[in-house]
């Protein structure tokens, strides 16, 4: 007799239906001691490929490999309870086939329990996305600005500035939600932009960096926190970590230095022998 296991996550349905409803909380989570507080606050956690930025120190998210998306996706499947997790497919796991596409985005389902996968979809990934849903694997769309692509753009640039990029940033929003993404990013695209994919697509669009005219917000988590000194003109810091964690270090500089710590009450002490 097998065991039901009820899960209490989010479904895919849950996030599909907050199109057009209260927005959609994301943020993203790296590690398992973030996911396990941000779980009950948010409705989606993205294992994102910022993890190479963030974590890793690289440039740009062009060198993050599937053995990193799974070992970070892992670390957050095991504290999270709630929220949906998608987990991104990094640049160079999808573009080159279906085929290839399937194969890495079942690796990372089975091998992070994780319910999604995001991809940066141009107007070609939409045969990518109808593929992948078709057998089974939602996906979550990421349009407007690019990070996988920043080699092909000459940088982080934000997207929609000309008639021309306009319209292919909404064709590119079409074509993935025509081919069965329950949800997509838009990143960095002006207002009215957003709005106009927002209106276009059936499925929740997320913002970030695209105005509030999305059904959704997400942000990377260290960004909201303050943990860098430069802060995107789209991110709201809410905190500044970055001092807090600067001065409790230094504080613990100083007291070891002095001999002030560790303390007496920070050291064990032999029980007197009756
Ligand atoms: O990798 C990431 O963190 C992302 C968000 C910026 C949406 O894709």
């Amino acid at each position: 007799m097998s065991a039901q296991v009820q899960s209490t996550r989010k479904t895919v349905k849950d996030i599909a239906a907050a199109k057009g409803g209260t927005p959609l909380v994301c943020l993203t989570a790296y590690t398992a001691p973030m996911a396990e507080l941000l779980d009950s606050r948010c409705d989606l956690l993205l294992v994102g490929d910022s993890v190479g930025m963030v974590v890793h120190g690289l440039p740009t998210t062009v060198g993050v490999t599937m053995d990193m998306m799974i070992l970070h996706g892992q670390a957050v499947m095991r504290t999270s309870k709630k929220a949906f997790v998608v987990v991104d497919m990094p640049f160079g796991s999808y573009e080159a086939s279906v085929e290839q596409a399937f194969h890495n985005a079942a690796r990372i389902m089975k091998e992070t329990g994780c319910q999604a996968v995001k991809i940066e979809a141009g107007e070609y990934a939409a045969a990518t996305v109808r593929h992948l849903v078709d057998r089974g694997i939602p996906v979550m769309a990421h349009v407007g600005l690019r990070p996988q692509a920043t080699n092909v753009d000459g940088g982080f640039k934000a997207k929609g500035r000309t008639d021309a990029e306009r319209k292919r940033v909404i064709a590119e929003a079409r074509a993935a939600d025509g081919a069965g993404c329950f949800a997509m990013v838009i990143e960095g695209v002006a207002e009215d932009l957003a709005r106009d994919i927002t209106a276009a697509v059936s499925c929740p669009t997320v913002g970030i960096g695209a105005s509030s005219a999305c059904d959704g917000q997400i942000l990377v988590t260290d960004d909201l926190l303050g943990m860098f000194d430069w802060t995107p003109k789209f991110v709201r810091r809410y905190a500044d970590l970055k001092d807090v964690v600067g001065k409790a270090v230094d504080g613990y500089a100083a007291d070891v230095r002095a001999r002030r710590f560790p303390g007496e009450k920070e050291t064990y002490a032999l029980k007197k022998q009756p």
